[in-house]
This record gives structure tokens, sequence and C-alpha cells, in this order.
């Protein structure tokens, strides 16, 4: 869960921007390409994408704010996400929530005291008719129940 050396951080950023900054609509892309090379947007990594696209600072946090998918820290050793949506929370998602919460200590978009586990919300999986979905690491996991959590963070994470 450490943050990366900005020498690190510029070339991730830099290397984005190369590859996505004449697509239309480029900074959707660009901030994918951040997100996949460091786990999260530094702030730094703001200004520089705002001066290569010709955007405003605010525009580009607006954008990194708005989508739950956007990191603005490191994410722990593992990203478990839990489905939140309609289908998952009629099969038992919320008290899988509150389950998972409770194990790890600490809340959505948080990260346990350890680096051990960032825990995410994501609005469906596809996978609503096994529901509830999650996934550890980004290996989708269905029908699980607050018990068969457990063991799969034994196994994973
Ligand atoms: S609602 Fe959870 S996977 Fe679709």
């Amino acid at each position: 869960m450490t943050a990366h050396p900005s020498s690190e951080v510029n070339t991730a950023v830099q290397t984005a921007i190369d590859a996505c900054a004449t697509l239309p609509g480029a900074l959707l892309p660009v901030l994918h390409g951040i997100q996949d090379s460091l786990g999260y947007i530094p702030a730094a990594a703001v200004k520089q994408v705002a001066e290569a696209l010709n955007l405003s600072r605010a525009e580009v946090h607006g954008v990194v704010t708005f989508y739950h998918h956007f990191r603005d820290r490191p994410c722990g050793r593992h990203l478990v996400e839990i489905c939140r949506a309609e289908a998952c929370q009629a099969r038992g998602a919320r008290q899988l929530e509150t389950h998972a919460r409770k194990r790890l200590g600490c809340n959505l978009h948080e990260t346990s005291a350890d680096g051990g586990v960032t825990l995410e919300p994501v609005y469906c999986l596809g996978l609503c008719a096994t529901g509830p979905a999650v996934t550890i690491d980004g290996k989708l996991h269905s029908r699980v129940t607050p018990e068969r959590f457990d063991r799969l963070l034994e196994r994973n994470a």
C-alpha cells in the first residue's frame, strides 16, 4: 500500500497520455491507463493530465471522484469488490457487506489496517442470478455467503 516515487508516477502518467491523448474523449482512457499501471490515480497525475489534455484540474478531479472505479490512494495487497446492485442485494449482499466490513475492520473504499485488503463496492458484475457476487483480485466468485467469503479470503488474500 505504498505510494509510488514521483518519477514512476510521472512515467506512468506520460505513458498513458502518449497512448490515448489523440483518442476522442481521451480523459477516461488516460485515467484507466494510469490506474492499470499504478493501481490508483495519484494527486500529481491530475495536474499532468489536465495540462496534457487542455482541461482544468477541477474537470479531471471531478471525473476521478465521480467514478467509483477510480481510486485516489494506493490499494492494499488484495482488492475485494462486493456487488451492491439490486439483484445481489436481494440475495444477501447487504449482510455480506456488513460481515466483510467487520471481518476486515474497514469500511468500503478503505483498506484493512495491515494493508492486506482494500474493500470496494461494485455495481453489477454480470452474475445477478447467482449473487451475492464478489471479485478478489479481479477473479469472480458467486453465491458468496459470509462463511464462503472467509474461506475465499483465507485462500486468496
Ligand atoms: S446485481 Fe450483482 S452481479 Fe448483477
